[in-house]
């Protein structure tokens, strides 16, 4: 009898592990709510058929959201849309040559009918934030975690205003 281990509800896949030091924000953005994850290094050049068999296997495992981080030539977040149905966050990792626009440009450009949703350059921060949101769509806690966290940030720019008044007289 074949047994279905379980993993965590978000996915977070990378290229190389020279992309961890942008996909750690995603890491840490998912842990700030409280949302378990699995990390790893998936390349759609150089391992491509344990890409397809990841993609393959993520939503009966459990996987309800993947971040997938790459950079310069980044087809692992569209390959990865293109193998499950669940929804991908393509994370454009900066690159040496470009500065991460190849990366933006390869993982933005998806055709019609298999998106990636794409966060900014280096944007992994969002990308963990954004896998919670979807997460939260049917999470009523979740949910509730997000809006703190809202108001978190409305404090914090409140808190700039003041400061910036105060310095300007
Ligand atoms: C891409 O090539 C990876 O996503 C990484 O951003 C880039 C460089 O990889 P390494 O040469 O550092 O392994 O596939």
């Amino acid at each position: 009898m074949s047994r279905t281990v379980q993993s965590a509800p978000v996915a977070i896949v990378m290229g190389s592990d020279s992309d961890w030091p942008t996909l750690e924000s995603a890491h840490k953005a998912c842990e700030r709510f409280g949302v378990a994850t699995e990390v790893r290094v998936l390349s759609a050049h150089r391992t491509p058929l344990d890409m397809v068999r990841f993609a393959r296997a993520a939503a009966p495992r459990g996987t309800r959201v993947i971040i997938a981080g790459a950079g310069g030539a980044a087809h692992l977040p569209g390959m990865l849309a293109s193998l499950t149905p669940l929804p991908v966050i393509g994370v454009p990792v900066e690159s040496k040559a470009l500065k991460g626009l190849d990366s933006l440009l390869s993982i933005v450009q998806m055709p019609s009918g298999i998106p990636v949703a794409t966060v900014a350059i280096g944007g992994g921060w969002n990308a963990g934030v954004l896998a919670v949101q979807v997460l939260a769509a049917s999470d009523d806690r979740l949910r509730g975690r997000v809006a703190e966290y809202r108001r978190e940030l409305e404090r914090e720019s409140r808190a700039k205003n003041r400061r910036l008044q105060r310095s300007t007289g």
